[in-house]
């Protein structure tokens, strides 16, 4: 079997997916149109060639006007169902889901549509096609702490249906100690941290999402290779990096794939996967994610077996239900 054949057929987990970022122009357009919510648009192409992205900031303007169509339930279930559905044809068997409540719940729809939606979903996908999912409720790091408290708030009704917490949105200029108290709280709610860190921002970031929030796992984490003891402490204390090339390549973290730190990672003994990130506004799901990076550092089937292997060994999966997997 060849790469491009191994790739697609081997059952994978995904880590890192905002649904806002599966969001593709196609079912915008449609949920617009249902909701009577006038986007500044008028075609799917027009949608598409704005997604031209110098620096994350860029992106996330755009990602949050996108979400500002969606209202109801439906919505947020059609949303996930379409993401879903791309896993179900990619062989993605687990996927670890990021939703940020405060993006709706600023505009006035309630955590409830959100979460309500998105579970239905989950369900009807286990049922459908037997992917295994969770949540990771993510704090808009550009809010204010007190914001982020009151987020944690709303959701506690739905606890059980949330695994951990994340941190996300504009990274410069918002470390993750101005969210320790949020986290601390959080952890005691029994969700479990991870957050982004070292997209854009600096080492630092990183150090203080590990001593300060206490994270299980990094989102993104590329800017850890600039700090050797950085990289000693998560490669001896097995913290994973949720790395997302294609995103990277979009939002210029990188200025060509080749030039992608994912191989450097792994003969340093990082545990990375693979991930999409923003799937539809990256320009591809897990399996684009996979064979572009292969192809463009010559990654060899050895390679993807660990990227796959690490991509459930450090899931939130209990260890019973990893075993399933690996
Ligand atoms: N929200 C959605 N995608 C993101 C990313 N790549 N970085 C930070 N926040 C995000
Ligand atoms: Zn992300």
């Amino acid at each position: 079997m060849n790469i491009t054949e191994y790739i697609k057929k081997i059952p994978k987990a995904e880590l890192h997916l905002h649904i806002e970022g599966s969001f593709e122009p196609e079912l915008m357009f449609e949920i617009a149109q249902r909701n009577q919510v006038k986007i500044p648009y008028q075609s799917v192409e027009e949608v598409k060639k704005a997604y031209q992205f110098s620096c994350l900031q860029d992106f996330l303007d755009i990602y949050y006007a996108g979400a500002s169509v969606l209202l109801y339930e439906k919505d947020f279930y059609d949303l996930t169902m379409a993401y879903f559905a791309h896993c179900a044809e990619e062989n993605v068997v687990h996927t670890e889901i990021m939703f940020d409540p405060q993006t709706h719940t600023k505009r006035g729809v309630s955590f409830e549509t959100v979460i309500k939606g998105i579970q239905k979903a989950r369900e009807d996908a286990k049922e459908k096609y037997g992917i295994s999912s969770l949540l990771i409720m993510s704090y808009l790091r550009h809010l204010s702490e007190e914001d982020a408290f009151e987020t944690l708030e709303q959701s506690l009704p739905y606890k059980h249906l949330i695994k951990a917490v994340g941190l996300d949105s504009s990274e410069k200029g918002n470390p993750p100690s101005k969210f320790e108290k949020v986290f601390e709280a959080s952890i005691k709610e029994g969700y479990v941290p991870v957050a982004h860190a070292g997209e854009e921002g600096p080492a630092e970031y990183i150090w203080e999402a590990l001593d300060l929030l206490k994270i299980a796992r990094i989102d993104h984490g590329n800017n850890c290779l600039t700090d050797k003891v950085l990289v000693k402490r998560l490669v001896d204390e097995k913290i994973a990096l949720t790395v997302c090339p294609l995103s990277n390549l979009e939002l210029k973290v990188v200025d060509d794939l080749k030039d992608h730190p994912l191989k450097k990672m792994l003969n340093l003994g990082l545990k990375a996967t693979i991930n999409s990130d923003d799937p539809a506004y990256f320009g591809g799901y897990m399996n684009a994610n996979f064979l572009q990076t292969a192809e463009a550092l010559d990654l060899t089937k050895e390679d993807i077996k660990t990227l796959v292997k690490n991509s459930f060994e450090y899931s939130l999966l209990s260890d019973d239900e990893k075993q399933k997997y690996l």
